[in-house]
């Protein structure tokens, strides 16, 4: 084992690199998308229990993993049982599926940022804005390398003085500025053609409180699937990150206490993303407005708000897009870091010609992943009903079909081979108690895997 392993300073360190990788697009624009689309309330509540629950226990047996075994997912799974070698492998190979396209959605961030700082968001919001730019045939590319190359180069800086310092500047400027952008949204109101007057804290109801339509059994089905989906994307579990991130932590820290952190954090940071664009966006296009998510909602329907706004509109999308611009990058540098620890672990590189290395591996494919919506275009359709195109597909094999996966593999190697005792030895080691043990231990060895496998047989269109 090399001795010299880069480690982050201290708790605090981790917990802000790691909720930075946790904070991503998945908290902007899928969770409150699919709030207000399952009740309000209700998913809310179902979200809240499960994070405690589910998501702790996944979160905190991967950190639990890096830490004890101080290495990189590619290796880490192989130390701990020679024949799980191969889970290793996957959940290397998923950083370096997603690595390509979530640098290409970055870029498309990057270009908005920059429309909206030179003055000129408005643009963004005519009609066609979006399909014109992403079938261009170089602009996405350059702004993904610039995205790209943002990254490596706090990769570069290695885990204390690259990750942690940009996460420790970048994470509480990102929540200043949704907090500010929350509270601008709450105080809209706005009468449209007409003369119908709509505001800010009528759309923080559609949020909060839950629809009496919601509560019915197979809403209950679909909103517990919808959160589980959305938490599991949302912690950056099941990717190798959260393996690499504790293999970094320091043996001193109290491991339940900061996953819990990022837990806090991550939760937080995605209900006021909610406060931020629910109520604007139902102020500005009504009830109609709030039924996109993903791309739709941040790059075609937000700029319409921004525009509505008026003339203090092109400030707010300039804000609006920085914040996203940090945490995406946050996310980034985390998928980036994954995939350096294993080329560093496995193959003995250097920092720097791993981070080359894997920068051009996705400066290739994302290329192609540009390419796919004009030279290389064509649709198919998924098992999940969704028309795609190769972003869509990595996006689809890596998330639905490869993170379940290994998921349910670390559920069934640390539940039954190792057993729950490993977890909790590696937590107890400084004498710290483990107060959600009963949890944790039925959690891992049977909810989260049967939970896991109808997610994934969700995913096939099975279920
Ligand atoms: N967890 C991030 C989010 O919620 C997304 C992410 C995906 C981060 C993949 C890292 C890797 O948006």
């Amino acid at each position: 084992m090399r001795k010299n392993r880069n480690s982050f300073t201290g708790s605090i360190g981790f917990v802000l690199a790691a909720a930075g990788s946790a904070v991503g697009l998945g908290n902007i624009w899928r969770f409150p998308y699919l709030a207000a689309r399952d009740g309000g309330g209700l998913f809310l509540v179902i979200y809240l229990i499960l994070a405690v629950t589910f998501g702790f226990t996944l979160l905190l047996t991967e950190v639990a993993i890096g830490r004890n075994t101080k290495q990189s997912p590619l290796t880490a799974y192989g130390k701990l049982r020679p024949k799980w070698k191969g889970l290793g492998v996957i959940a290397c190979i998923i950083p370096m599926m997603i690595m390509p396209y979530y640098c290409v959605i970055g870029g498309w961030v990057v270009k908005y940022f920059l429309a909206f700082l030179t003055g000129s968001g408005v643009q963004t919001a005519t009609e066609g804005y979006f399909t014109d730019f992403i079938t261009d045939t170089s602009t996405p590319i350059g702004m993904m390398i610039v995205f790209l190359f943002l990254t490596m180069v706090v990769v570069l800086g290695g885990v204390d003085k690259g990750i942690e310092k940009f996460s420790r500047i970048v994470m509480p400027l990102l929540v200043f500025l949704i907090i500010i952008i929350s509270a601008f949204s709450l105080t809209i109101s706005h009468t449209d053609d007409s003369g119908v007057v709509r505001t800010g804290m009528e759309g923080l109801k559609i949020l909060f409180i839950p629809s009496a339509e919601s509560l019915n059994f197979q809403s209950i089905y679909t909103t517990t699937m919808d959160a589980m989906g959305q938490l599991f994307y949302s912690l950056s579990v099941a990717m190798g990150i959260m393996i690499a991130y504790g293999s970094y932590m320091k043996d001193e820290s109290n491991l339940p206490k900061s996953v819990g952190q990022i837990e806090i954090f991550d939760t937080a940071i995605a209900f006021l993303a909610g406060v931020m664009i629910i109520p604007a966006v139902y102020a500005f296009m009504g009830k109609e407005g709030m039924q996109s998510s993903g791309p739709g909602l941040m790059f075609v329907s937000l700029p319409k708000v921004f525009e509505a706004m008026g003339p203090i509109g092109n400030l707010i999308g300039c804000l609006f897009f920085a914040m996203v611009l940090f945490a995406a990058t946050t996310s980034a540098v985390s998928i980036l870091e994954a995939i350096v620890s294993s080329f560093i672990d496995k193959f003995h590189m250097e920092r720097k010609q791993a981070t080359l290395a894997e920068g051009l591996i996705a400066l290739v494919l994302g290329i192609v992943v540009c390419l796919g919506y004009n030279k290389f275009y064509f649709e198919i359709k998924l098992p999940n009903g969704a028309v795609a195109q190769i972003l869509d597909i990595m996006d689809y094999v890596s998330n639905n079909l490869l993170m379940p996966i290994v998921a349910v593999g670390t559920c069934i190697l640390v539940g039954w081979i190792l057993k729950p005792k490993y977890v909790e030895d590696e937590i107890t080691k400084n004498g710290e108690k483990f107060a959600r043990k009963g949890v944790y231990n039925v959690m891992i060895k049977y909810v989260a895997p049967i939970m896991l496998v109808v997610l994934f047989l969700k995913a096939l269109g099975i279920v």
